[in-house]
């Protein structure tokens, strides 16, 4: 082979349905997205406020044939073309992981194809590479509804997980914030348009964990304080527009400080190794907040470093991560067995201590 390589990924970790067809034509070529199908299932969980992990395994085992008869159609290549299959194995809610893993092992034996099992959070920490072409080693903060962490990336297989939440991720916090202000969900997007209009001083609000030394993060503390804040202003049990507003831009001002800050002490840890080309990159959904973006971007001019925010469809879950982690993985000699397990938790820096989290989506491993 010449290194001319097509892979199919599917994800199926959380409440996102995805497959998608990669290529490369040679193994110098960067990777092409030919198809990248997301089926979200925002509608069959919003009654229940949350995803609901039985609804979830039943919705994915139902859409993923779909989704990748689409993204074969949308490539437009048959299985013939594909070399390996790459799926998400963990972490995630389990009967989804499984539900995916399930269809790999089902289409890898049927065609006789390699079959390769991918850490979710290493597909989100790659797709600077595909999108940028990132060299070794950048620094990554993932931040979304599910996950928050900082990670050195050293190579597709090693990576050194520098902080993260001990509670809520950041995402979680917007929507429970949003939830406490009668706003809709997801909460990231209502909660940032009222906080364009509100005074960001008006509510003195924590700044959590920042008076101690590291890169870890709690977000929890700072949604009570917004909930103490709120109740102190409602009257008649209804809430005026300006007192939204301010606490929707005191709550954006704090999260915002402590990303700001701990991402500071993350890149002090990070330029000490002397990286030849220092770049930090952001990932997931809460990556779309402009104020937290511009917040990253000016510390990176600061600092010297690239600043690299991969366009939000590719930053929230999707399968073209997947296929380019294994893409990556598929060089690297990573072959599975019909034995490859869905893993509930799969720290990618085994190394690192376990954090305290109890995740509502499962997946801040
Ligand atoms: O990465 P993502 O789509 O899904 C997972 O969590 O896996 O992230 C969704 C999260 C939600 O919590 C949503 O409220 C948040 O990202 N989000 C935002 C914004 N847009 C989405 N948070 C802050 N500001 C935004 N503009
Ligand atoms: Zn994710």
């Amino acid at each position: 082979m010449n290194g001319k390589l097509t892979i199919l990924g599917l994800e199926s970790s959380c409440d996102d349905t995805a497959a998608a067809i990669l290529t490369r034509e040679g193994a110098r070529s960067r990777a092409r997205i030919l198809s990248s199908v997301v089926s979200g299932q925002a509608a069959l969980h919003a009654p229940f406020g949350g995803v609901v992990p039985e609804i979830a395994a039943r919705a994915h085992a139902e859409k993923l044939d779909g989704c990748v008869r689409r993204a074969l159609t949308e490539a437009d290549v048959t299985l013939d073309a594909v070399d390996a299959v790459a799926v998400t194995a963990g972490p995630g809610l389990i009967g989804g992981v499984l539900s995916g893993v399930m269809c790999a092992k089902a289409i890898a034996a049927a065609r006789g194809l390699p079959l390769i099992g991918v850490n979710h959070l290493a597909g989100h920490a790659l797709t600077p590479r595909l999108t940028d072409g990132l060299a070794y080693p950048y620094l990554i903060l993932l931040v979304s509804g599910g996950h928050c962490q900082f990670l050195l990336v050293r190579g597709a297989q090693a990576f050194t997980r520098l902080g993260g939440t001990i509670d809520d991720a950041p995402g979680e916090a917007f929507d429970k914030v949003a939830r406490l202000l009668a706003l809709p969900q997801p909460g990231g997007p209502a909660v940032e348009a009222e906080a364009g209009t509100g005074d960001p001083a008006r509510f003195a609000l924590p700044r959590p964990l920042l008076d101690r030394p590291g890169c870890d993060m709690s977000f929890s503390g700072l949604k009570t304080a917004v909930l103490r804040a709120r109740d102190g202003v409602m009257q008649d049990n209804s809430l005026r527009a300006g007192d939204r507003a301010d606490l929707c831009a005191g709550f954006q001002a704090a999260v915002c400080d402590v990303l700001v800050e701990k991402t500071r002490r993350a890149l002090d840890l990070y330029l000490a190794e002397a990286p030849a080309t220092p770049a930090l990159a952001v990932a997931g959904g809460v990556a779309a907040n402009q104020a937290i973006r511009g917040g990253l971007a000016d510390l990176c001019a600061a600092r010297g470093v690239e600043f690299v925010a991969p366009p939000l469809k590719l930053c929230t879950d999707n399968a073209a991560m997947i296929a380019y982690a294994g893409m990556e993985l598929f060089d690297a000699g990573q072959r599975d067995g019909m034995d490859l397990a869905a893993r509930p938790r799969w720290p990618l820096d085994g190394a690192a201590p376990g954090m305290l989290g109890s995740g509502k989506k499962g997946a801040k491993a």
